[in-house]
């Protein structure tokens, strides 16, 4: 069973961190390779709901998945079922979903092809797998300087986030090796790309707060005095915002259906 790094991370990541996950997940969504309404579709991963959202607009019933009980217990009246479970052996039925939906989880997996197959073996036949996960060449002078800024008021990369970063994220950090694994899992894959998502964050402060949101940060930043937590977010946005563009992450995005 993986570790939750998540659950220390609830507030921050809803509040923060979600400005810009929200909008990537409205957009995986246009990349579904049929309509959603009307269909019951499982939010792998979940987190505090943001692709969730997305699908109930659409008119799609959702289940939720995630390791983390806290990023599902957030908003927990307002959310769909869901179940606190490892994507990598996911405690659902074969065939029990119309569709599934896996919004940056698999680049939290060392075998994201066990992830995938999961994904497919409780997906209908000609349903939809649709996920994303950031490019390994996504990057942005802002962000960096907020990082930078972070680290000199001693931030230290959890070791996880270290793993993470070194040996997980790479395995699919590209549209090639995104299409490889899907294929190598069963899929028949529509269409994988790597986009530029304008996720509409275009000031420095916005930027620090997603930043800060993010699970590997907010434990850290949670835990510091008012003032220091002031003194810190001041100097993130100081430091980027000389550099500040609008922000547009690179994502690969996957689409493809159970054969
Ligand atoms: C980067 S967040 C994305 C959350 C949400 N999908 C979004 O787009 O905002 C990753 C989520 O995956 C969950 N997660 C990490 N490893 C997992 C695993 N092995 N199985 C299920 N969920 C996992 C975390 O608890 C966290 O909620």
């Amino acid at each position: 069973m993986s570790r939750d790094h998540y659950a220390g991370a609830v507030a921050a990541w809803a509040e923060g961190a979600s400005r810009v996950y929200r909008p990537i997940a409205e957009e995986l969504l246009r990349h579904a390779p049929h309509p959603l309404r009307g269909r019951t579709v499982l939010d792998a991963g979940a987190g505090t709901g943001v692709a969730s959202d997305a699908l109930t607009a659409v008119g799609a019933s959702t289940v939720g998945a995630d390791l983390s009980f806290d990023m599902l217990a957030w908003n927990r009246p307002r959310r769909p079922p869901a179940v606190v479970c490892d994507i990598l052996a996911l405690p659902i039925h074969d065939d029990a979903v119309d569709d599934a939906v896996a919004a940056f989880v698999l680049n939290h997996v060392d075998a994201p092809v066990r992830a995938l197959g999961e994904l497919i073996r409780v997906t209908r036949e000609g349903g939809a797998v649709l996920a994303t996960v950031y490019a390994s060449s996504s990057r942005s002078d802002a962000r960096e300087r907020i990082d930078g800024a972070v680290r000199a008021h001693g931030w230290v990369a959890p070791a996880w986030f270290a793993h993470l970063k070194a040996a997980v994220t790479p395995l699919l950090g590209t549209a090639e090796a995104m299409a490889r694994a899907a294929s190598t899992a069963g899929l028949a894959v529509s269409e994988v790309r790597e986009e530029d998502v304008d996720v509409g964050v275009t000031d420095a402060a916005s930027l620090v707060d997603y930043r800060l949101g993010q699970a590997h940060a907010s434990s850290w930043y949670t835990g510091l005095g008012e003032q220091e937590r002031a003194r810190v977010r001041a100097a993130a946005i100081a430091a980027a915002e000389p550099v500040m563009e609008p922000y547009r992450p690179t994502v690969v995005f996957l689409s493809g259906y159970v054969p």
